[in-house]
C-alpha cells in the first residue's frame, strides 16, 4: 500500500470540481422551480440533495488527503447551504400555492339556500324536571332512578301502605298482569326511597324524577301518567328543621328568592310525623287579590287566579321517613332518622308558568313547547 498522497489535487477529483458543484447546484435550482407541489419538490430534494452529484462530493471528502479536507469541505458546505434556502424558499411558495387552491377549492358557498330543518326543543316537562334536579344538585345531593313497573311491596308494602290501604286498590293501581304477579305501574316516585336505602348506607342524600301512574282519565285537570320528584335524606341528628330549610332552599330556587313557606299537619303512611308545604302566592304575593284594571284606571280587585284567593299555593307533601319504613330497609331508627319530600311536577310546571289546561303538557303539541323557547 503507498503512503498519503500529498501531491492530491481536488480539483481534479470530477465530483468536487468548482465547476461540476456549480453545475449540480443550478440543477439543483431548476429542478426546485421546476416542482409545481409540495410532493414534487420532495422527489427533486431526494435527488438533488439527499442523493446526486452535491451529496457524492460531500462523501468523496472522506478520501481527500487532510490538506484538501478543509477548502473541498467550505466549498460543498456552502453549495449545501445554498441548496438549503433555495429548498426553503421554494416550500414556503408551494404551501401559500396549496393554501390558496384549497381555500377555492373547498370553499363553501354561505349564501346557498338550504334546506331548513328545525331544531326541535326540550319538553318544558323535561326542563321543569332539571330545573327542579338542580336545585338538589346544588346542595350536593345525587340524582338516582327506579323502574316504572315496581313491585308491589316497593311501591306499597314497605311504605307502610298495607294490603288494605285504599290507594292499593282497583281503581288507582294499574296492576300489571296477571293480577295476583304482585308488579304494578308505581303510582309514585317513593319506591325509590326504599330501593335507595336497600342498596346505599346512610348518609343518604337522593332525589329522582319520573313517570307515575294512576288510573285516571285524562282531562284539564288528570292525566294517568305524571311526574313526581322524591327527595330522600336519611343521616344521623336530621330533624324536621332540616326538612324546612331543605324545603325553603327548593321552593326559592323554583319561585323566587325570598318566598315564604307554611306548614300544616297531614298523614302520609310513610312518615311521621307527616306534613304538607304550602308557599306564598308569587302572583298576589299573599294577598288573595289581584288588581285587574289596566294601568292608570281604578283599582278593580279580583280574587287572585293563581292561588284561588287564598294567598298561599300547595307545594306537596312531606315528612320524617317512619321508623318502620326504616326498619323494612334494614336501617336502624335509633341511630338515623330521614326526612322525604314529593311533588308533582306538572303542578310546578302549571304553577310556574301559567298552563291551565294538563292537555297542552300531555299532547305533544310543538307549537306549545316553542313557548318555552328553543334551549337545544
Ligand atoms: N308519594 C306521595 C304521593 O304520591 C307524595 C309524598 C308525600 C312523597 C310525602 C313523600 C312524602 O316523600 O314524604 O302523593
Amino acid at each position: 500500500m503507498s503512503g498519503p498522497n500529498k501531491q492530491y489535487d481536488p480539483v481534479e477529483v470530477a465530483t468536487l470540481d468548482p465547476a461540476h458543484l456549480d453545475a449540480a447546484v443550478t440543477a439543483a435550482f431548476a429542478a426546485f422551480a421546476a416542482a409545481g407541489s409540495l410532493e414534487e419538490l420532495k422527489t427533486a430534494r431526494l435527488a438533488h440533495v439527499d442523493k446526486g452529484a452535491v451529496a457524492a462530493a460531500k462523501r468523496e471528502i472522506g478520501a481527500l488527503p487532510p490538506s484538501a479536507k478543509a477548502d473541498a469541505g467550505k466549498r460543498v458546505g456552502a453549495a449545501l447551504a445554498e441548496l438549503g434556502r433555495a429548498l426553503a424558499a421554494r416550500t414556503v411558495e408551494l404551501e401559500a400555492e396549496r393554501d390558496r387552491r384549497i381555500l377555492v377549492e373547498e370553499a363553501v358557498d354561505v349564501t346557498m339556500p338550504v334546506g331548513r330543518r328545525a331544531l326541535g326543543a326540550r319538553h318544558p316537562l323535561t326542563l321543569t324536571t332539571q330545573r327542579l334536579q338542580d336545585a338538589f344538585v346544588g346542595m350536593g345531593w345525587e340524582v338516582v332512578e327506579g323502574p316504572e313497573v315496581e313491585s308491589e311491596w316497593m311501591n306499597f308494602d314497605a311504605l307502610n301502605l298495607g294490603k288494605d290501604h285504599p290507594a292499593r286498590q282497583m281503581q288507582d293501581t294499574f296492576f300489571v298482569d296477571p293480577p295476583d304477579g304482585g308488579l304494578v305501574l308505581r303510582t309514585q316516585t317513593s319506591p325509590v326511597q326504599i330501593r335507595t336505602m336497600l342498596d346505599r348506607e346512610p348518609p343518604i342524600y337522593v332525589v329522582s324524577t319520573g313517570k307515575v301512574f294512576r288510573t285516571d282519565e285524562l282531562d284539564a285537570t288528570h292525566t294517568p301518567v305524571f311526574h313526581q320528584i322524591e327527595a330522600l335524606a336519611v343521616d344521623k341528628g336530621l330533624t324536621m328543621a332540616h326538612l324546612r330549610g331543605a324545603i325553603d332552599h327548593f321552593v326559592r330556587v323554583m319561585f323566587g328568592e325570598g318566598t315564604r313557606t307554611r306548614v300544616r299537619a297531614s298523614y302520609f303512611p310513610f312518615t311521621e310525623p307527616s306534613m304538607e308545604t304550602d308557599f306564598v302566592c308569587f302572583a298576589c304575593h299573599g294577598d288573595g287579590r289581584t288588581n285587574d284594571a289596566p294601568d292608570g284606571a281604578p283599582e278593580l280587585l279580583r280574587a287572585c287566579r293563581t292561588c284561588g284567593g287564598s294567598g298561599w299555593i300547595e307545594l306537596g307533601g312531606s315528612g320524617m321517613v317512619n321508623r318502620k319504613v326504616l326498619t323494612a330497609c334494614g336501617i336502624d331508627p335509633d341511630v338515623y332518622t330521614g326526612f322525604a319530600f314529593g311533588l308533582g311536577i306538572e303542578r310546578a310546571l302549571q304553577l310556574r308558568s301559567g298552563v291551565t289546561d294538563m292537555r297542552d303538557i300531555v299532547e305533544g303539541d310543538v307549537r306549545f313547547s316553542q313557548q318555552f323557547g328553543m334551549e337545544v
